[in-house]
């Protein structure tokens, strides 16, 4: 058993010693250097899970249908989470995983290749980036960060150690958003001046009294570098993306998958169009008998120059007549593409279908993950890529929080000016002892 893991049945036991184990925990010091271990084709790659949630134990799995994965290795700071991925492995795999409450003990093992990242996005870039300094690829779920700073950070942290890095955006893999996305950037729409992007929002989460903390959580590590706030059971698990101290609401929990696609199409590869200013109008309106605050209601538009065309992003309360979800390229002669998951369509400026085209079948996201660790090629949802759409969802944030049009230089990776800066979309102070590693 590996050094600082816990068996199953501490795992399961030991669940109340948890809050010690991470507070005592050493920040893992930066290597300095980048390991870059070769891999045959043949290798198996050695992964280990941090954040045994929905989306981290699903990635999880469909890493598992392959023969050249091994998952060694499980890591949550809620000891019930990891209970169901712990026995799946186990099976699967005839030996037990080893369990750490700790990330960073995780990544002190030098025989996992890589991670599995699906933490809450406050998580993301701590985990991250150490991970490229010990050594690991990953992949990383979605949005990349909980500001603007991190995702910047984040991908110095990349380019600096050289890792293979895949994001949760699975849509770029999947056939109705690339055949969309084929004919657009083909030219065969013509022109386009004009994009949307929506998302319906009718998320409650409820309301909860503070009150004693699980012993299967260690809620300090939980809320890791942000505000520490008292414990309320509605404002964790899978909710914590309506609540903006940890989340950012759906402009990034979803807006990074659907204006992912309007900036995929207007780009000509993976270095995406980036808008020059941003301008967000919106609140909480309609829930107001709830905890949550992450707006409900947001309009926000993008300014975008070379090519000209301006983006429209809406968190709302209805779509008539379209899925309450999705992307849509609009021509200068008045044709859409619209696409959601599940189909795609092409319309006439009176909305009557046209025919479609297919494009090339495309690989599986995950596979394309793993046959890019082997071979250290790039992934179509490389980080680098990501982070810029994830740039994008937090600009309306800050354009929404500070009531100020946002300015962006696409080559600076930086807001111009102070329009935007102070808010939590832009930057966070760590709370102590965490602090975002330096690159
Ligand atoms: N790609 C997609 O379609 C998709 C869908 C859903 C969620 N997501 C993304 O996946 C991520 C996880 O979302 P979720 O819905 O699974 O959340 P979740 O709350 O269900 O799971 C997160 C898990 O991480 C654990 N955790 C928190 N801090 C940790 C730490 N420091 N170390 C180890 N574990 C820690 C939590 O205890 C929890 O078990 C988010 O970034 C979310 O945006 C992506």
């Amino acid at each position: 058993m590996a050094k600082n893991s816990l068996t199953r049945r501490e795992v399961l036991a030991k669940a109340g010693s948890m809050a010690a184990a991470g507070a005592v925990a050493p920040i893992a010091k930066a290597s300095g250097f980048t390991m870059i271990k070769g891999h045959s084709p043949n290798d198996k790659i050695v992964l280990g899970l941090i954040g045994c949630g929905g989306m981290g134990a699903s990635n999880m799995r469909n890493l598992m249908n392959f023969s050249d994965i091994e998952v060694a290795a499980l890591c949550d700071v809620d000891t019930n989470r990891a209970t169901n991925d712990f026995k799946d492995v186990q099976n699967k795999y005839g030996k037990a995983p080893d369990f750490y409450p700790d990330y960073r003990h995780m990544l002190e093992r030098k025989d996992i290749d890589a991670v599995i990242i699906g933490t809450p996005d406050h998580w993301h870039a701590m985990t991250f980036i150490n991970a490229c300094e010990a050594g690991k690829d990953s992949y990383c779920e979605k949005p990349i960060s909980h500001n603007i700073q991190e995702a910047v950070r984040m991908a110095s942290a990349q380019r600096r150690y050289k890792r293979v890095v895949q994001v949760g955006t699975w849509q770029r893999s999947t056939k109705e958003f690339t055949d969309a996305l084929a004919y657009v950037k083909a030219g065969k729409l013509g022109k386009i001046v004009l994009c949307r992007a929506w998302i319906s929002d009718g998320t409650r989460i409820g309301k909860a009294k503070p009150s004693a903390v699980p012993s299967n959580l260690d809620y300090d590590f939980w809320i890791g570098p942000a505000k520490m706030v008292p414990y309320q059971s509605n404002k964790v698990h899978w909710n914590w993306r309506w609540v903006l101290n940890t989340g950012g609401g759906l402009t990034t929990d979803w807006g990074v998958h659907m204006m992912d696609i309007a900036l995929l199409g207007m780009s000509k590869g993976l270095d995406l169009v980036m808008p020059t200013e941003v301008s967000a109008e919106g609140g909480l309106f309609a829930i107001s008998d709830d905890d949550r605050d992450a707006p409900d209601t947001i309009e926000a538009v993008y300014r975008f120059k070379d090519p000209d065309f301006v983006m429209h992003w809406s968190v709302g309360r209805d779509h008539p007549g379209k899925p309450g979800h999705g992307t849509e390229f609009v021509s200068a002669d008045g044709k859409t593409v619209r696409v959601w998951r599940g189909g795609w369509v092409i319309l006439d400026s009176d909305g009557k279908e046209l025919p479609k085209e297919e494009a090339p079948a495309v690989s599986d996201h995950w596979r394309e993950w793993v046959d890019c660790v082997k071979s250290r090629g790039t992934p179509k949802a490389d980080l680098q890529s990501v982070a810029q759409t994830t740039i994008v969802c937090h600009l309306s944030n800050a354009a929404l929080f500070s009531g100020e049009k946002v300015r962006w230089d696409k080559s600076a990776m930086d807001i111009v000016g102070g329009a935007g800066k102070n808010t939590s979309a832009y930057h966070r102070e760590y709370r102590k002892p965490w602090k975002l590693p330096e690159v």
